[in-house]
């Protein structure tokens, strides 16, 4: 859904309660002067609204709507839930959430609240009822914004109230308690249970887990969190037509943004690349392509980012000169309509003090100030790109499900949550392809290649639908292990993982080999002084200490791959995680291509011969591949070159210069200088609607600086 908004949304939070009214007026002046078409109110507001239990002061926040409406600035309301008042945790301390260890959480931060709590849904709901009557209609009023990041900081609960939630919410998953107890597996440690008021929450235990019951946890905790959104969407929509949105935190792991996706109207992202970090030029695309692919292809809000350094790491890197509006239009490349920040005018209190705002405490005659104007500038040139929508061909897959389930398992790894999906999508970002991220349900019907990284979960419609984009359309698509290891309650599959993906694939996994060197080692340390101090250890290889594993190329195709890399050409390696394979039972390795095997370097020593990239052809050209290890980068990138030219897929545009990306929407081509460098671009025609002029072929893109060039002008 769009906003009623002529040009890119542009503003931030706004905390006027913090402020004196000289500065509230000054503020509004300001937002004119940059350009601020949208600000996001009351987010932190509660204590304000309802000074006391029961008694709602909206007057205020009224005047301040109505002034904003005077100014031609549109409000995104809050529905203020995010911090309940000091009253509710004095009052109502059972409303506090408790941690794992049974310690309930004090007041005196932010979002000290339990998600059953039943005085604080009361009192939330009751909040939001009252702001939807008063300004559900307001022609000010064009967003709302419901809570605020839910689960950033309080993600799960361990009272009482939260276990007997959970006992309801397993009966009517499971219905009785026999089908929990096969579901859980609770025959091993004699974990059986004989009625639902045994179960608890998997809070602080002698041990492991029980995982199947840690993963149910997770699906309960996103199930209690998505209940509070959608309990006051509820109510919203009762008073007002307008959008409804609730700020997302990109691949946030503990909530499943692919089912909230569903309830809300417009998408919206808060996100805070490291600036000290050069991979943040990809984190952007990957939020950006993540965030657009939840829309469902369509446009999204960036609700939140610092106009310079945030204050939360540990050290706080300002953005480098050009950054802030470079990121800004790099998240229309992927999709965005609008660039919200967080916050409007910088604190003088608390923890956000040293936390940048667009009105920072030097004042206005600062170099950021300067830039929140000029960004306010360029954004509204970009009013004609609002709306275009991306078209991609390569899909990287992604399933939040499958996170919680590796997660929740003992072993094999504890892996970064979508370190491979991430991965996978830097690498064909690198490569200048135009990418979208999608969802284990989502269709594949639109792509040529489609990238299925760590999907542990077995799931059959998925592998359907893969099956008929590789047979019937003649697609490419790549699984990556682990996939397909467990059920939907943690059981393991029988007979080689892999699952309903194997007869696609043609090949089956026998077992699992990750790398233990580095500092995931555990060796203990030579020592030197004499033999026969280590006579017989010293003779015990230990392959699995290594940090990589040598791979060799078998295919021409392959080898091809490699040569473009580098001369002499680069070697394949794979990155700590590998794994067996096997045929499926009854077949040969005949019936599959292998395009890379071990060769017995580092840690592959015990798996040379075996396979580790493999790949079944079908008659109408499509190809089902299947990497039995991670790839380290180098790996990938050749791996991908080769899958894109079997998929005939091409970059957004060829032979850019390092540091620069493009990326497409519409007819509007973005070129986006990410590089220390100015680079000089050629071929590009048309308009430049960020400098307003007018390019026939050769351009030059300062450092960190972008381009919005409209081809069709
Ligand atoms: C989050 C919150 C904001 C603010 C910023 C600071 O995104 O939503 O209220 O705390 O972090 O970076
Ligand atoms: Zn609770």
């Amino acid at each position: 859904m769009r906003l009623p908004l002529d040009r890119p949304a542009y503003g931030g939070d706004w905390n006027p309660e913090q402020w004196d009214a000289a500065t509230v007026a000054e503020d509004i002046a300001l937002m004119r002067e940059a350009g601020v078409n949208l600000v996001s109110l009351g987010i932190f507001s509660w204590t304000f609204l309802e000074p006391e239990e029961g008694r709602h002061d909206l007057e205020w926040l009224a005047g301040l709507v109505d002034q904003l409406h005077e100014a031609g600035i549109k409000v995104d309301l809050a529905t203020g839930t995010a911090s309940p008042p000091a009253w509710m945790a004095a009052d109502h301390p059972e409303s506090l959430p408790v941690d794992a260890r049974g310690v309930r959480l004090g007041f005196g931060s932010r979002q000290q609240y339990c998600p059953s709590s039943a005085i604080y849904r009361e009192r939330s709901l009751a909040l939001v009822e009252a702001l939807a009557t008063r300004f559900g209609n307001h022609p000010g009023v064009v967003l709302w914004h419901v809570d605020n990041e839910y689960g950033c900081h309080t993600r799960e609960c361990f009272c009482q109230a939260c276990v007997h939630r959970f006992r309801l919410w397993l009966q009517d998953r499971h219905g009785d308690v026999e089908a929990l107890n096969r579901a859980w597996g609770t025959a091993f440690w004699s974990q059986r249970y004989t009625s639902f008021a045994q179960v608890g929450a998997p809070g602080a235990m002698p041990t492991f887990h029980n995982p199947a019951q840690m993963l149910d946890w997770r699906r309960f905790c996103n199930d209690q969190l998505l209940s509070l959104m959608t309990a006051q969407i509820e109510v919203l929509r009762r008073h007002s037509d307008r959008p409804v949105t609730t700020n997302f935190m990109g691949d946030f792991p503990y909530v499943d943004y692919r089912a909230w996706a569903e309830h809300v109207d417009l998408i919206s992202e808060d996100s805070y690349p490291d600036p000290a970090d050069p991979a943040s030029a990809h984190q952007v695309a990957w939020m950006g392509d993540l965030m657009r692919g939840l829309g469902g292809g369509k446009p999204w809000l960036l609700m939140e980012q610092s106009p310079g350094a945030v204050q939360w790491r540990e050290a706080n890197s300002p953005k480098r000169p050009g950054q802030f509006l470079l990121w800004s239009i790099a998240r229309m490349a992927h999709g965005a309509d609008g660039i919200m920040q967080f916050q409007w005018r910088q604190s003088v209190a608390g923890a956000e003090t040293f936390h940048s705002g667009m009105v920072p405490h030097a004042g206005t005659d600062s170099r950021l100030w300067t830039d929140m104007v000029a960004a306010g500038q360029v954004l509204a040139r970009l009013a004609p790109v609002m709306g275009s929508r991306t078209q991609a061909r390569v899909a990287v897959i992604m399933d939040w499900e499958s996170q919680w389930a590796r997660g929740a398992a003992i072993g094999p790894v504890t892996p970064a949550p979508f370190a491979r999906a991430r991965a996978w999508h830097r690498t064909l970002w690198e490569a200048g392809l135009a990418l979208d991220v999608i969802g284990p349900a989502d269709e594949v019907d639109a792509y040529d290649l489609i990238i299925v990284p760590e999907i542990f979960i077995d799931r059959p419609d998925l592998a359907a639908r893969l099956e008929s984009a590789v047979c019937e359309r003649g697609a490419h698509v790549l699984v990556e292990g682990p996939s397909g290891v467990v059920d939907e309650n943690l059981r393991a599959l029988q007979g080689g993982y892999l699952g309903s993906l194997r007869s696609l694939l043609g090949v089956r996994v026998m077992d699992q080999a990750p790398l233990t060197g580095g500092n995931l080692g555990f060796g203990s340390a030579e020592d030197t002084r004499g033999a026969a101090v280590n006579r017989i250890t010293r003779a015990v290889a230990v392959p699995s200490e290594a940090t990589w594993a040598g791979l060799s190329a078998q295919t021409v195709g392959l080898r091809r791959a490699l040569d473009r890399l580098g001369s002499p050409a680069p070697d394949l390696r794979a990155d700590r995680w590998l794994e067996e394979l096997a045929p499926l039972p009854g077949s040969t390795w005949d019936e599959v291509e292998v395009c890379a095997s071990y060769d017995g370097r580092e840690g592959g020593r015990d798996l040379a011969g075996f396979p580790a990239i493999t790949c079944k052809r079908f008659a109408g050209g499509g190809g089902a591949w299947y990497a039995a290890c991670y790839l380290d980068a180098l790996s990938r990138r050749a791996l991908a070159d080769l899958l894109v030219a079997h998929a005939r897929v091409r970059p957004v545009k060829d032979g850019l210069p390092d540091g620069v990306e493009a990326a497409r929407r519409g007819r509007f081509l973005f070129l986006l200088n990410h590089g220390d460098a100015a680079v000089e671009l050629s071929g590009v025609v048309g308009t430049d609607l960020v400098s307003a002029s007018s390019c026939s072929g050769h351009v030059m893109l300062a450092p960190r600086s972008a381009m919005v060039v409209d081809e069709g002008a």
